[in-house]
């Protein structure tokens, strides 16, 4: 059975800062009572407030950021009771902190097709680390070039793309959409990808990564299939452990895929992160 990684840890943390961010989110910086290690973008913390104010149930975020004196950035988008309480949260605020979990992104090597970055609003937390470790290098690969990396970020609207100042500063491309039409192309990041590709600005070969709502991944999954295009999904599923026990986060696989014949994947063990040629959101494989 799969189990959680072996550097997770159930951790206090204590709120640092909470910002707003965007129209309904806040960005919430914590310190935790042990330093985490270097951690690969796309790896996730469940999260929940000691007090009564937080569900029972913790709730799964990306990491954001690390920033400076090992602390950690979330970007929460406010949904419910938990992401409310957390969003609520004053410095001092004492957290339970479960992670790092998952497995995050491939190693974002330089030199192949170039990487193209899909991110529908809050789905857009994975990627700020992800740009800034495939610029750095990972895993003693060649490191991306800023050529080698674009950044497509779409939103129902202009004040659901969360940070995107963050993100231009980043030094790759950076290209946006709304469907409202109130920043950027609009209409959704496939459209816009496309129109980027008809112009010559991206390649047509690529490789995909893309988080976002499970709609947006459907497309995206079928697309990569239709263009036989390597592709890596985030998958944002309802968590209730985050750790392998409560079944809360199938997946279901491509039958006698890579993941052998098991007909679901655990998202919180194996994932978040999957290749499109493992698991499918649609039925398509
Ligand atoms: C690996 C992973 C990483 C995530 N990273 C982030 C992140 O960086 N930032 C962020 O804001 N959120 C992230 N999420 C989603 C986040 O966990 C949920 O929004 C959160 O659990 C909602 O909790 P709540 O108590 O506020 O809402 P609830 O009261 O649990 O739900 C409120 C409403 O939101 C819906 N909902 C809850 N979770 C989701 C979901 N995952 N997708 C769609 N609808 C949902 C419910 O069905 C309900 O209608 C991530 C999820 C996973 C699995
Ligand atoms: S969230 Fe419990 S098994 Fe995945």
């Amino acid at each position: 059975m799969p189990a959680p990684p072996t550097d997770s840890r159930s951790l206090e943390g204590k709120v640092v800062s909470v910002r707003p961010s965007g129209g309904d989110g806040v960005i919430l910086r914590i310190a935790t009572s042990t330093r985490m290690p270097p951690l690969r973008a796309a790896r996730f913390f469940m999260l929940r407030r000691e007090d009564r104010l937080s569900p029972a149930i913790p709730r799964p975020f990306s990491l954001y950021r690390e920033v400076g004196n090992g602390e950690l950035e979330f970007m929460i988008k406010v949904m419910g009771q938990g992401t409310q309480a957390l969003a609520l949260s004053t410095p001092g605020t004492k957290l339970r902190v479960v992670g790092p979990l998952g497995n995050g992104w491939p190693t974002l090597s330089g030199g192949g097709a170039p990487w193209v970055m899909l991110a529908g609003g809050i789905g857009s937390a994975p990627f700020h680390m992800a740009i800034e470790q495939a610029l750095a290098g990972m895993d003693s690969k060649p490191a991306c070039k800023p050529s080698e990396i674009f950044y497509l970020y779409g939103a129902a609207k202009k004040d659901l793309l969360y940070e995107l100042e963050a993100f231009q500063k980043l030094g790759v491309p950076v290209h946006t959409c709304t469907m409202d039409g109130s920043h950027g192309k609009k209409g959704h990041v496939l459209q816009l990808l496309e129109e980027l590709q008809s112009a010559g600005k991206i390649p047509k070969k690529v490789r995909l990564l893309a988080c976002g709502p499970e709609k947006m991944l459907e497309a995206i999954e079928l697309h990569s299939r239709k263009h036989a295009l390597e592709c890596w999904l985030s998958l944002e599923t309802l968590m209730g452990c985050g750790v392998g026990i409560c079944n809360g986060c199938p997946v279901p696989t491509v039958p006698e895929g890579p993941m052998g014949a098991w007909p679901n994947a655990k998202c919180c063990v194996e994932g978040p992160v999957f290749k499109t040629d493992a698991i499918t959101l649609c039925g398509a494989h």
